[in-house]
């Protein structure tokens, strides 16, 4: 049984709009959203839903959260943009602020997630020329299967999921993947001299939520620093309060050599990515080697200071670590055979649902939306649960009930 969802006129208007005008590169639920406010979303006939995939964790701290507003505003009227050929007031105030607040020697500003993934790539690359003598043009960057960075070539190169890489080759030489979650394939491909760093996401985000064993991190802290390789941490989804730590990797008390930020570093405002690491590597990329036009720019190093600054001062991820144990505690008292599994850690979680009598991953996520909570299912099977994390007690509880006959109104 395929559900349908009844569209407004209006609704169904916007939708052909942009079918027939944009790019076929995505397949949203059929939901026009106007407006959001914290952890809720209006659509354009005036329907308030919970927002379930925060922007795939992009906006952690709630829509429009208005300190970043505000502060977003009020840099917009002195200056938005001034290219990295000058300097202006705010870069250093930024990276001042964010280094003190992760702890490393220097910040790299770019934009979105991938570039931080590209940009962490160069950094290895060039650290392992430059620091552990791999002879040029060898050096080898070892991902795990499953891994997802974005679309642009060089992380369709390192993915294993053919819908990413069919037919956009060839790839991206260097590259190299062992079993997510195995420290035992890690270190046998450690051994290859010229391995200059592990690219790895904590948890993996758009795998559907795979949470490794406690102690991968850690186990694969060691087996880098035993054989002299970088530990990239890829946090743009995990990080920033996401899974009830500040950093994913705190959670096993890892640093990583490079961490990337994307996503939440902005509360969802701008696109704005940070690569973070210590002098050993970061200097050895030289004026001209590296950068983006945006990079940087003041309106989005004032949005993240403010972003930065309400994860900490709203306590988020205390938040996320509590609520996020609470939600899982309801959806594993759901009845029904349609979930197999409820996995994740803080507020990234997901369900995997087995299709029964014909009702899919989709067909629930249409009944959800239906019910006021909006959440998109990847991998056909998996229905991923992200909510802003400012969303209260109250509201956790409103949401695993819609969750919950939304689901047992199939039994
Ligand atoms: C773990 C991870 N890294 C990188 C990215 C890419 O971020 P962006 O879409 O901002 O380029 C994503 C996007 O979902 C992600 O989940």
């Amino acid at each position: 049984m395929i559900a349908e969802m009844n569209l407004s006129a209006k609704a169904q208007q916007l939708i052909d709009l942009e079918d027939k005008h944009g790019a076929h590169n995505y397949h949203p639920l059929p939901v026009v959203l106007e407006k959001g406010l914290g952890v809720h979303v209006w659509d354009v006939d005036g329907k308030q839903y919970y927002d379930f995939l925060s922007a795939y964790s992009a906006v952690n701290q709630g829509h429009c959260h208005p300190r970043i507003i505000a502060a977003l505003i009020d840099q917009a009227k002195k200056l938005t943009l001034t290219s990295r050929a000058f300097h202006n007031n705010i870069l250093g105030e930024y990276e001042c602020f964010i280094t003190n607040y992760f702890g490393y020697d220097k910040v790299l500003p770019m934009n979105t997630g991938v570039e931080g993934g590209e940009t962490a790539i160069k950094l290895a690359r060039r650290w392992g020329y430059v620091k552990k003598g791999i002879e040029d043009n060898k050096a080898k960057i070892i991902f795990a299967e499953g891994n997802f960075w974005g679309r642009t070539m060089a992380a369709i190169s390192s993915s294993t999921d053919p819908s990413s890489f069919s037919k956009f080759g060839p790839f991206m030489p260097g590259f190299e993947t062992v079993p997510y979650n195995n420290l035992q394939k890690l270190e046998e491909a450690f051994k290859d001299k010229n391995v200059a760093a592990f690219m790895v996401e904590p948890i993996q985000g758009e795998a559907g939520v795979l949470v490794p064993d406690y102690g991968y991190l850690k186990g694969a802290k060691a087996l880098c620093e035993k054989y002299n390789v970088l530990l990239i941490a890829d946090e743009v989804q995990t990080g920033l309060a996401r899974t009830g730590k500040m950093l994913a990797c705190d959670h096993e008390g890892v640093r990583p050599d490079i961490l990337i930020l994307g996503k939440a570093l902005s509360g969802g405002v701008l696109p704005v990515a940070a690569i973070l690491c210590d002098d050993d590597i970061m200097l050895n990329i030289k004026p001209g080697e590296h950068g983006s036009t945006y990079g940087g720019n003041p309106l989005a190093c004032v949005v993240a200071i403010e972003a930065l600054k309400v994860l900490k001062d709203e306590k988020l991820a205390d938040n996320s670590e509590t609520l996020g144990e609470l939600f899982r505690e309801k959806l594993n008292e759901i009845d029904s055979e349609l979930i197999t599994t409820v996995r994740g850690k803080g507020l990234l979680n997901a369900i995997i649902i087995k299709e029964k009598d014909g009702i899919s991953a989709w067909d629930v996520c249409l009944k959800l939306a239906e019910n006021g909570l909006l959440a998109k299912p990847t991998h056909g099977d998996i229905i991923r649960f992200a909510p802003p994390l400012v969303i209260t007690k109250e509201q956790i509880l409103d949401c695993a009930a819609i969750i919950r006959k939304t689901i047992e109104s199939y039994n």
